[in-house]
């Protein structure tokens, strides 16, 4: 596995395998890896020959500066777990090689940078692409790889791709959760273990809303606005009936466009839930139809 800080060192490793044919792939990350993101690196394992993974955490993405402070960064145990995944290289630039100077970002990205994670956390999805953008540069990668739990983000980046034509394809890999349903994610480390079990009925309210969906759509009449609200409001009231467990917002959802579905459709949409846990905000979806 190779290990390597610059652009300048991975153009001139990658230049000669794309000349010579090879698919690469992208596995971009912020660290403090798990299983989902392992998922990820096997998947583009399975579609490239060469496996890029990023390892970076982002400063322009977060709004909270304490928040960044307090990201893990646990970097021996993930350059161990890439390597027991057979990663073919891995790049982890300092701050100042992919931000040298100051700069100004602003790409349009359509109504739905601004609702959901967009209304919590203004302008995250402008640093989201932005680095995305620099590393899709850096890398040149045929495909790039995210996880559906953040399926907003997801969103996002196919915007940026479209808006600039990148020559990238993105492949979005399902969510991997553990025993009791929690998405996997970095942040779970932070959760005390009250607060662990409590988080269990983030997903479990997603599971029983896809349940209610799939009987209320084999009703005769079809699915009705009022009938996903009802949806909605007993997913929210599951959620916040939980101790310690504070509700951001639970929506059903158009997945192309995040907004409210209109009347009558019943494809292409999405749960998603996001939540303060203890002192942990956690996301969650789950796709409907
Ligand atoms: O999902 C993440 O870990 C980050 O948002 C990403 C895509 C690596 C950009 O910093």
């Amino acid at each position: 596995m190779e290990l390597i800080n610059t652009i300048a060192a991975l153009g001139a490793l990658l230049r000669p395998l794309r000349e010579a044919g090879k698919k690469i792939a992208l596995v971009p990350t912020m660290g403090a890896l798990h299983k989902g993101h392992l998922s990820l690196i096997s998947r583009a394992q399975e579609e490239a020959d060469i496996v890029v993974c990023s390892i970076f955490v982002n400063p322009t993405q977060f709004t909270d500066p304490r928040d960044l402070e307090k990201y893990p960064r646990p970097l021996e145990h993930d350059l161990g777990m890439l390597s027991e995944a057979s990663c073919d290289v891995v790049f982890m630039p300092a701050v100042q090689e992919m931000y040298p100077g100051p700069e100004q970002w602003h790409i349009d990205l359509g109504p739905a940078e601004f609702v959901l994670e967009g209304e919590f956390r203004k302008g995250h999805y402008q640093g989201v692409t932005q680095i995305v953008k620099k590393l899709f540069d850096a890398v040149e990668p045929h495909i790039a790889l995210f996880g559906q739990k953040d399926f907003q983000q997801v969103l996002m980046i196919e915007q940026m791709v479209a808006r600039f034509r990148l020559p990238v394809r993105i492949i979005t890999c399902p969510i991997v959760r553990e025993e009791d349903g929690l998405a996997m994610s970095s942040r779970n480390i932070h959760l005390m273990p009250e607060d662990r079990r409590h988080a269990a009925v983030l997903s479990k309210a997603l599971y029983d809303t896809k349940a209610s969906f799939e009987q209320a759509r084999s009703n005769p009449d079809g699915l009705s606005r009022l009938m996903l609200e009802t949806l909605e409001a007993e997913a929210r009231r599951q959620i916040s009936a939980t101790p310690g467990v504070e509700l951001d917002y639970f929506i059903i959802a158009d997945g192309k466009t995040l907004m409210p579905p209109p009347e009558g459709l019943e494809t292409g949409l999405v749960a998603l839930v996001a939540a303060k846990v203890g002192s942990t905000r956690l996301i969650d979806n789950m796709i409907l139809s």
